[in-house]
């Protein structure tokens, strides 16, 4: 099926958005690890699962709509020196995830494309839960102290 105009233009943007935030999960995962948070690197873990589900389906649908998927470009990986870098770092591109798609979904009712707009409004009910799971941690820091909960963070 052919595309809407600059449909597959959002969706590569979406791609390379996903993309990255993989590559950040990943990142941020092996870090926690390695400081010994063992429980934030299972959840920064389940968090890149999810990030693969929603790039493999919008590459999915890209096909489907006869265009070429770029799987080669990246946004710039970030990391940290604390865990609350990390988090702030991840909100941040989470909410710039929720910016993109917002815009994408408004485009695809614009031209008519309502199969893209649903893969996108489900896309966009994960990435509002990441921003409030990061949100949730970033709040119970200042109200229990970093120590508090860093100490909870050693197991799974
Ligand atoms: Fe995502
Ligand atoms: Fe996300």
């Amino acid at each position: 099926m052919k595309a809407k105009e600059g449909v597959l233009d959002l969706l590569q943007k979406v791609v390379t958005l996903e993309l990255t935030a993989i590559h950040h999960y990943l990142l941020h995962a092996a870090v926690c690890d390695n400081w010994g948070y063992e429980r934030l690197e299972h959840e920064l873990h389940e968090r890149m699962t999810e990030e693969i589900a929603h790039v493999s389906k919008v590459i999915d649908h890209m096909l489907y709509l006869e265009g070429a998927p770029d799987v080669q470009k990246l946004g710039v990986v970030q990391s940290g020196e604390s865990v609350q870098d990390l988090f702030n770092v991840d909100l941040k591109l989470e909410q710039e995830d929720v910016k993109l798609l917002q815009e994408a979904i408004a485009h695809c009712s614009m031209v008519g494309d309502f199969t893209t707009r649903h893969l996108l409004e489900k896309m966009v009910v994960d990435s509002e839960e990441h921003i409030d799971w990061f949100e949730t941690q970033l709040r119970t820091i200042k109200q229990v102290g970093v120590e508090n909960y860093l100490s909870e963070q050693i197991k799974k």
